[in-house]
């Protein structure tokens, strides 16, 4: 099966766009299987910039592009979203855009919802994009979600909606915000459905299709394995599973379809957000990796902390996620640092520990054990071959495929899609 998925393996923003950008153009489909419009992947294609958020990656050249079942799906956003692509020159039809009919909706009183808990929470506070993600996977779970195929049948869905509003109005009154509009709701989703209808299909028929005539399909997973609501530092996480195993299920293929797992690996470590991070750098050296790195949030623009690269972590998002191989990004962000640092292990209450900790209060307690590298003057910006890279950064990198028991397959050295240098064709392995 030449299929490749591409994950993120560490707390997002990994530089998964350029990476499913350069794999779309060899790859026949592409689909999003989890999250919503709180990732942000950006695309520099030539002297454009394409920032999407809940379309897959595919969609700038033209792929076969699927939203999957896994996604929730916020009509608004999708309508704005595509009106935005579209209107950078990008052709855009349900001839290459599909959205599943099982996708759950994100509505106004998700993002409600999100931003109330938010701002209760005080210091406790997850830190989401508040786009309304965990509560509407909350309503999925909960079996009281609307869902994309209900926009065909507005006339039926009064019984559904008051199941959803009982549940919303009891907490919204517990939050002090008023009752939801149930009429104007229901002209809002009168009004919105013709723009998403015609996208609307039973994607696993494309996909059960684009298998039986072996065509390349590329997963785009979002967010990263630490963010995972299973596998991640919970509760500072996101809502879905995002680990490889779930391109299975949001998407309607079997789990033999995932093919290549591809993870996303950043040659420092970045998060936004609250929650634990044992190597973050808050000093001089986390400044420059921010300022070098342009690490601020493509959906929320908030400044992403920074720090060491952290190989305890990143070993242990490839195990739970079956990574064959690894695209390191961002590589050319670490040039002309005097000495760099790696986390290859912890320290918990004085003992020393190979993994990262369940529990919150021992996450925020591990002490990062760090190796010290010489750093590299020269610049690996935009470097093509392996043979440009400085000998100082190909030990970096192979002491990371040691620590992480992972091989390299793609280095990338600049946004540019063509700065890649590839060891190992994931579409081919
Ligand atoms: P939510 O997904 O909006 O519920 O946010 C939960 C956590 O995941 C927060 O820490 C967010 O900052 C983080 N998060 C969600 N999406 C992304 C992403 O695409 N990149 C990086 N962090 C993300």
């Amino acid at each position: 099966m030449p299929n490749v998925t591409v994950i993120g393996a560490q707390w997002g923003d990994e530089g998964k766009g350029k990476i499913v950008d350069w794999l779309s153009e060899r790859a026949d489909v592409v689909v999003r299987f989890q999250g919503g419009h709180n990732a942000g992947h950006t695309l520099v294609v030539g002297d454009n910039v394409y920032k999407l958020s809940l379309l897959p990656s595919g969609i700038v050249r033209g792929t076969m592009s699927i939203i999957g079942n896994g996604v929730v799906f916020d009509p608004w956003h999708f309508r704005d979203e595509v009106a935005r692509i579209s209107g950078m020159g990008v052709n855009i039809t349900p001839e290459n855009l599909q959205v599943s009919e099982q996708c759950p909706l994100i509505l106004p009183l998700h993002s409600d919802l999100d931003g109330a808990r938010e701002d209760a929470s005080g210091a406790g506070k997850i830190g989401t994009t508040r786009r309304g993600i965990g509560p509407a996977y909350e309503d999925k779970a909960g079996r009281r979600a609307l869902r994309v195929c209900d926009l065909a049948h507005l006339d039926d869905i009064g019984p559904q909606l008051d199941r959803l509003l009982a549940h919303h109005n009891a907490l919204r009154t517990g939050f002090g915000m008023p009752p939801v509009d149930r009429d104007e709701l229901i002209v809002q989703l009168r009004d919105i459905a013709p723009s998403v209808l015609p996208f609307v299909k039973p994607v696993w028929t494309t996909l059960r299709d684009a298998k039986a005539n072996r065509r390349r399909i590329l997963f785009e997973g979002a967010q990263g394995v630490l963010l995972d609501v299973d596998h991640g530092t919970y509760p500072f996480v996101t809502s879905s599973n995002v680990v490889a195993g779930q391109a299975a299920a949001g998407s309607g293929m079997g789990a033999n379809s995932t093919g290549y797992v591809l993870g996303i690996v950043k040659a420092y470590t970045t998060r936004v957000g609250s929650g634990p991070f044992p190597t973050e750098q808050d000093n001089a050296d986390g400044e420059k990796l921010g300022q070098r790195g342009h690490e601020f949030g493509t959906v929320t623009g908030r400044k992403r902390r920074c720090g060491w690269f952290d190989a305890v972590l990143v070993r242990q998002a490839i195990a739970v996620s079956g990574v064959a191989g690894m695209a390191l990004t961002k590589l050319d962000v670490l040039d002309g640092f005097d000495m760099l640092q790696i986390c290859t292990g912890y320290t918990l209450d004085g003992q020393p520990l190979d993994h990262f900790p369940a529990h919150a209060a021992e996450q925020a307690r591990v002490v990062p054990v760090y190796e010290s590298f010489e750093g590299w003057s020269e610049s690996t910006a935009g470097a093509r071959r392996w043979a440009d890279l400085p000998a100082q950064a190909i030990k970096y990198i192979r002491r990371i495929e040691e620590l992480t028991e992972c091989p390299v397959a793609l280095v990338s050295t600049s946004p540019q899609r063509d700065d890649t240098i590839l060891v190992r064709d994931p579409f081919l392995d």
